[in-house]
């Protein structure tokens, strides 16, 4: 029997993850799922509670659902965890956003100045989590969504004893649309991924014993929506920068590759529809009015308004992957170890992955040319004085994190943009 537990269960993106477990059901059974939610999304999380019994009932599955705030009750003896939440919910992303746009900077969930502020939010607060997972359920395996995944997980696996992997969508997308451009069904296309969380290269295309980057590559600069999430900009590549390098880079790129272009996007769209924070509130008021319908028993169709499309697939197919020792390959942010040649050993990279009951084994991957290898380099060193400035409180490591990321600003805008963040924040992030 397996028990689950789901941290941040008031998420919209909720009714995916009991979708996937459905549908998985003869590969997971799962004997009862543990919703955890604090005050602050609690009127949430109890529609996700009804909405939840409503699903496994539907679908003729005895899982017995709680809802508690109670971390001892809701962790005591789990298989696996969740990790899903958002400290300060929609407000704290939207205040990001407009923090770093009134300050001339890109306003974006979880890249520039706005990844560095939700990760001193969620970081102390995984770790409170996790120092509840090793007195309780201290051989569960812990699935980070909570984002910055990638940053967040590296935080677990340096300062906790915890099995953690960390998750994204992202790599899940380009996955299928590189199936879909080679006109092929997804379990015949070999892919391998690596990089950062959110800064992730598909590094081998090979369908029917042929190497396929190339034709894929062209196909994907001529395509403004491939693979991309909801949430990003579907602007044109910078195919003379990108064309011929046996690469695919990931969405998420675009904010790096063309940083002009993707910053005035974003001042457009928060000047006339509003910053993404903005639409996906109004978007989850609907999500839940929808939910809190008596006669509703699947995930709605409306959900796929959302970023984080498949994300359940990635949880779900990981969980089973484990239990059942499957040894598939999945793209998961997991322990360096040598994998990505010039990162550090300890630091998590987002990589494709053998999925034993141990755990993801890495695929070893090509080096990487210099100036991506460089600007990977320089995207670790940020995020490893990010995590130095969640986990001791240190204003200067926050400083040296934010001076080296390329999407910030330095000297008097960064630091009036710093003591912004952390004086409006200051109630989630204690360790200032
Ligand atoms: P949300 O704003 O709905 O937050 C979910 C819930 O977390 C809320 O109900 C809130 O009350 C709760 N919460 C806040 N602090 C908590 C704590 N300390 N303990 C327990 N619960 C707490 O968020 P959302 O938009 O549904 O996203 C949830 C999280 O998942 C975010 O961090 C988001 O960035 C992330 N996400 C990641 C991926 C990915 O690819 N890794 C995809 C989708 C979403
Ligand atoms: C993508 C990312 C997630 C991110 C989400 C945002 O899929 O992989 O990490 O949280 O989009 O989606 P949203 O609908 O919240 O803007
Ligand atoms: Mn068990
Ligand atoms: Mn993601």
């Amino acid at each position: 029997d397996l028990k689950i537990a789901i941290i941040g269960a008031g998420s919209s993106y909720t009714p995916e993850l009991i979708d996937g477990l459905i549908a998985r059901s003869s590969q997971l059974p799962i004997t009862e799922v543990r919703l955890v939610d604090i005050d602050e999304g609690w009127h949430k999380a109890e529609i996700i509670l009804s909405l939840t019994r409503r699903m496994f009932e539907h679908a003729g599955l005895p899982v017995k659902v709680i809802l508690t705030q109670d971390r001892k009750e809701a962790l005591t003896d789990v298989d696996f965890v969740c990790s899903q939440f958002r400290v300060g919910c929609l407000d704290a992303r939207i205040r990001d956003e407009r923090i770093s746009l009134k300050h001339g900077m890109l306003g974006q969930e979880t890249n520039g100045l706005g990844g560095f502020a939700k990760a001193q939010r969620s970081i102390p607060a995984t770790l409170d989590i996790c120092r509840d997972i090793e007195k309780y359920s201290p051989d569960a395996w812990l699935l980070n969504f909570t984002n910055p995944s990638g940053i967040v997980t590296e935080a677990v696996l340096r300062h906790t004893k915890v099995k953690v992997v960390g998750l994204c969508n992202v790599p899940v997308l380009m996955q299928k649309g590189i199936a879909q451009v080679l006109n092929a069904e997804e379990k015949d296309v070999f892919v391998q991924v690596a990089g950062l969380n959110h800064f992730i290269f598909a590094r081998q295309v090979n369908y029917q014993g042929k190497d396929q980057m190339d034709f894929v590559l062209e196909e994907f600069l001529d395509d403004n929506q491939a693979f991309n999430p909801k949430n990003i900009p579907s602007l044109k590549w910078p195919r003379k920068l990108l064309a011929n390098r046996h690469q695919i880079p990931c969405p998420y790129l675009r904010y790096y590759f063309s940083a002009d272009d993707t910053y005035q996007k974003s001042v457009h769209e928060a000047e006339t529809e509003g910053t993404r924070g903005e639409v996906v509130k109004a978007l989850e008021e609907k999500l839940f009015e929808i939910y809190s319908n008596p006669s509703l028993y699947v995930k709605p169709k409306e959900l796929e308004g959302r970023g984080g499309q498949y994300y359940s697939d990635a949880a779900c197919d990981l969980m089973s992957a484990i239990y059942n020792d499957k040894r598939t390959l999945m793209h998961v942010n997991t322990r360096n170890n040598g994998t990505i040649a010039g990162l550090p050993d300890d630091c998590s990279v987002e990589v494709t992955s053998v999925i034993t009951k141990s755990g993801p084994m890495p695929l070893n991957v090509a080096p990487f040319e210099p100036d991506t290898l460089a600007m990977l380099q320089t995207m670790k060193t940020f995020e490893r004085f990010t995590i130095d400035a969640a986990v001791n409180g240190d204003y200067q490591s926050a400083l040296r994190a934010l001076t080296l990321n390329p999407l910030v600003k330095t000297g008097k805008v960064l630091e009036a943009a710093l003591d912004e963040t952390i004086r409006e924040n200051i109630k989630y992030m204690p360790q200032f």
